[in-house]
């Protein structure tokens, strides 16, 4: 059995140290995903604040940031923060954690937003929209990338790791006029053309937790406001179509 803890949307302003709680996580799973808007505001000095509480996590952490993380473009200073304090922090690469043997691969992107089928943004007319969309393809391009290159190196189980939703199914509760800037149908494309075990994201602090892309890869929106909890445990249990061989989810 693969668990993955996740959380998103912990929103940590300066005021925010010593509030992250881990109780037993070290006894429930075997890493943390933490699924973007790490900060309130972007700041460099509140991803400092997050970069020590999540120091502080007894597995290993494995995060992407968030559209609250770039709001003061002071992403970079966030990142590094992180990368120092020994988190991971994924924009277009993977990262393989080994799990009793097994190796999980992640692969993740912040993701953008754009719609979903039927009703989603097109690169059609002012370079303004051209370049609203293109965002969204290149963060969907680099999640295939991501997730052939997991395939490639034989990872047991895929997980795309996103901020962005790549679903509708999880934004209900959302107003459906924001589900455009709630995330794309192009992330989910890009999840079933590579292949995954699992997606995983925040962003929709008011939708629900579990969806499905067309595809048939369990999707679970993480969002703190959500789930209402440190952090939530994803167990992937493994079934005869996956273990061994190819097809189906273990989660
Ligand atoms: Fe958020
Ligand atoms: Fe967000």
């Amino acid at each position: 059995m693969i668990r993955v803890a996740a959380v998103g949307d912990i929103h940590l302003g300066e005021d925010s140290r010593g509030t992250m709680r881990w109780h037993d996580i070290d006894d429930r799973a075997d890493m943390l995903l933490v699924a973007g808007d790490l900060t309130r505001h972007g700041t460099a000095a509140e991803g400092r604040v997050v970069a020590d509480e999540l120091s502080g996590c007894p597995v290993p952490v494995v995060c992407v940031l968030g559209n609250h993380d770039y709001h003061r473009n002071q992403q970079d200073q966030i990142t590094v923060a992180l990368r120092d304090a020994g988190v991971v922090v994924l924009e277009g690469e993977t990262h393989t954690v080994e799990v009793a043997g097994r190796r999980v691969g992640i692969a993740g992107v912040k993701g953008f937003g754009g719609g979903f089928a039927g009703r989603c943004a097109t690169a059609f007319g002012e370079p303004e929209m051209k370049a609203f969309v293109a965002a969204t393809a290149t963060a969907a391009a680099r999640l295939r990338d991501g997730l052939d290159g997991l395939s490639a190196l034989r990872a047991d189980y895929r997980i795309a790791l996103l901020h962005y939703s790549p679903v509708a199914d999880t934004l209900l509760g959302e107003p459906p006029e924001i589900y455009p800037f709630l995330g794309s149908c192009l992330l989910a494309e890009a999840i079933d053309d590579a292949g995954a075990d699992l997606a995983v994201h925040g962003h929709a602090h008011s939708g629900i937790e579990a969806g499905r892309t067309a595809g048939g890869v369990p999707v679970r929106n993480v969002a703190q406001p959500l789930i209402r909890a440190s952090y939530t445990v994803i167990n992937g249990v493994p079934t005869a179509a996956t273990c061994p061989g190819p097809g189906g989810s273990p989660f």
